[in-house]
């Protein structure tokens, strides 16, 4: 009887995983068991989910999971971090969205839209017009002058593709968005004093 007792708690999150939980907007999510973010690189080469992303997801959201996060997904092209990235920075995105959100639905599973931009890892030979990118190499390729010379403007400009990808994935019907903000890429870069040497707001200031 004290054995079980015993074991009951010591396996208590075991127990706890199976049951739903309430996050403070009052969402709730059917379980613990929370699929992380993995960009399979898979999605067509502008970004919208192939049929390939659709069967994966369909796959694991059919599999009990309370919530799956997609791999990131680049919220401006200049961000794009691999070949078959998932995108968010346009509108084409929201309909192969809708469709994951729509399965996510069926099995009550949230299916959350994970946000990205490579910053100075993005894909260098993908830069267009303004770039975050790199041109010299002095942290593996990178110049890391182009995050201290971005203008207030540009860094508004990248925050505002932050706020617009979210509002599309709300569009598509997603239950949220997450931050990519580790793995070395752009919010990492600013939160990071190895690669941030801003002394103004945007640095340690
Ligand atoms: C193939 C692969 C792709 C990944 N892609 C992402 C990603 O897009 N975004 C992210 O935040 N983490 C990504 N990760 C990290 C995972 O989400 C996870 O945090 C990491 O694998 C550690 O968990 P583990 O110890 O269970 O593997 C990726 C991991 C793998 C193996």
């Amino acid at each position: 009887m004290i054995e079980s007792r015993l074991l009951a708690k010591k396996y208590k999150h075991m127990i706890e995983i199976e049951t739903k939980y309430a996050f403070p907007c009052r969402e709730s999510v059917k379980n613990r068991i929370v699929m992380s973010p993995m960009n399979t690189c898979q999605s067509n080469a502008d970004g919208r989910l192939s049929d390939e992303d659709i069967a994966w997801f369909e796959r694991r959201i059919s599999g009990n999971f309370g919530m799956v996060v997609t791999g990131s997904a680049f919220v401006d092209h200049a961000g794009k971090i691999c070949e078959g990235q998932i995108g968010i920075d346009s509108d084409i995105h929201i309909q192969g969205l809708s469709i994951l959100a729509q399965k996510a639905r069926e099995n009550k599973c949230m299916a959350i839209l994970q946000l990205s931009h490579g910053g100075l890892s993005g894909l260098n030979y993908l830069v267009e017009t303004r770039s975050l990118l790199p041109n010299s190499n002095n942290f593996g390729g990178i110049d890391l002058r182009m995050l201290a010379d971005l203008s207030d403007l540009e860094i508004e400009d990248v925050m505002d593709s932050f706020v617009l990808s979210a509002l599309r994935a709300e569009k598509a019907g997603l239950a949220g968005i997450e931050l990519q903000a580790a793995d070395g890429y752009l919010i990492q870069q600013f939160l990071s004093t190895t690669t941030n040497f801003r002394k103004d707001k945007w640095g340690e200031a």
